[in-house]
């Protein structure tokens, strides 16, 4: 399994020639099978004979979140119900969980993606991988599970918690690859420390991080401190799961969309008109292959842009996600994502990753604080010297006054899988 899949291989004519034919067939299926679907193409007033291009898909009507609870739980599942091998769902900070489903092809694919994912970060046969994502009804553990077994690792079932015993077991069985959240390495990095175990001289050399927004610095803090790659996994449940795009581990430079798979593409939130390439939009995802679970021109939510492929040219990659149009703090007229407070507290040297972000209101005026964890190794006079220049660094580069507030050592939540960074009190 070191080789390359053909897909990954096609030029971009392939590729889309490929698409065109797949998508062909999603919308027939999807059409056929699917009352939602079949309503919401009659109402636009398109058939599945008319997509003849890949341009047409911009005809077809979007799916959204609220579409999946109002079929809630299974009508828009595609096939009977006999055909569907496993059922997934999504807690949702809101009202009903989105659930999905695969059939066993889907589920063959979805394996064969993740297990290409983990390719592209450097896995291969042999290897052992420590998978601390959550096992459940949450998409993360069994998808790496699934892909990691078929591209001929060893998979260590873990799942998320526990610190401690993740910590001796990775001591214990040597893994080279970890698999869990960004945040979550964080919390287990500092656990090793607290062991007094050396993050950097452990067995691992891998790590595939996703589920949540993270930026490059976070990347370099974590290549740093573990001495391993930190390679971008980015999927969700609605879509598949993890595994709809992965970073290749030789240019780390965002997420290549497995497009012989899932048809990207950037919008305007608000009008709903495409963007071009390169320009940031929303993204959306049309899939060409599931049979359980079709979706049409699905709102992700999350912000980004389409770039050219790189390591694998016929597929295009997506700038490195750091931020949903709902994680957008609005801070008396000023947009921020907490990835950006992010980025410049991990500027700062003498400022530990552990913080959180908490709105209120002050009067009229809403306000935010970052409240930070001091590093316990250095001086507070230098600690308070570097709470200042944060605050005077978000004031220049993202133009809001914010207060930061340190905090005793230890005393802020500890990620266990997706991390909750924004506190919102008002
Ligand atoms: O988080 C699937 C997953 C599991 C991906 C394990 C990667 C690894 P959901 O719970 O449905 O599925 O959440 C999907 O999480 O719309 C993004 O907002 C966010 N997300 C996922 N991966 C990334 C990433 C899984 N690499 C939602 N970077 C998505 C930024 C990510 N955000």
């Amino acid at each position: 399994m070191d080789e390359l899949d053909p897909e990954e291989r096609m030029t971009r004519a392939e590729v889309q020639a490929l698409q065109l034919e797949r998508l062909q067939w999603t919308v027939r299926h999807a059409y056929d099978n699917v009352q939602l679907y079949h309503r919401k193409l009659d109402e636009a007033g398109v058939s599945p004979d008319d997509i003849r291009t890949l341009e047409d898909v911009r005809r077809l009507p979007f799916t959204t979140k609220a579409d999946l609870r109002e079929t809630y739980p299974f009508g828009m599942f595609a096939v009977p119900m006999a055909q569907v091998r496993r059922i997934h769902a999504s807690s949702g900070t809101t009202g009903r969980p989105t659930v999905v489903g695969y059939t066993d092809g889907d589920l063959h694919r979805w394996a064969q993606l993740v297990a290409r994912s983990l390719r592209a970060a450097g896995v291969r046969a042999g290897m052992k991988v420590h998978n601390a994502y959550g096992y459940g009804l949450f998409t993360g553990g069994l998808g790496l599970h699934d892909g990691a077994a078929l591209l001929g690792a060893t998979v260590i079932p873990v799942s998320g918690g526990q610190t401690a015993r993740q910590v001796q077991l990775i001591r214990d069985f040597e893994p080279e690859v970890i698999t869990c959240t960004p945040s979550y390495l964080l919390t287990i990095a500092d656990a090793m420390e607290q062991a007094g175990i050396d993050p950097r001289s452990t067995s691992l050399r891998i790590g595939v991080l996703g589920a949540e927004p993270w930026t490059n610095e976070l990347r370099a803090e974590i290549e740093r401190r573990m001495g391993i790659d930190a390679v971008d996994i980015y999927g969700l449940s609605e879509v598949m799961g993890p595994g709809v795009a992965n970073e290749c581990v030789e240019t780390k430079d965002g997420p290549h969309v497995w497009e012989d798979h899932f048809l990207p593409e950037t919008i305007d939130g608000s009008s709903g008109e495409p963007v071009p390439d390169g320009q940031l939009g929303e993204l959306v995802f049309t899939s060409l292959t599931k049979e359980a679970f079709p979706v049409i021109r699905y709102r992700t939510r999350d912000l980004t842009r389409l770039l050219p492929g790189t390591a694998r040219p016929g597929m295009r990659r997506i700038q490195k996600i750091t931020g949903r149009d709902d994680d957008m703090i609005i801070l008396r007229g000023v947009n921020l994502f907490p990835t950006q407070i992010e980025e410049l507290v991990l500027g700062i040297e003498a400022l530990t990753p552990h913080f959180v972000l908490e709105l209120t209101k002050n009067g009229a005026l809403d306000a935010m604080a970052v409240r930070i964890e001091r590093d316990p190794a250095l001086s507070l006079q230098t600690c308070i010297a570097a709470a200042e220049v944060l605050r005077q660094r978000v004031k220049a580069q993202i133009g809001t006054t914010i207060e930061v507030r340190l905090e005793e050592p230890g005393t802020l939540p500890r990620s266990e899988g997706k991390y909750k960074r924004v506190y919102d009190l008002r």
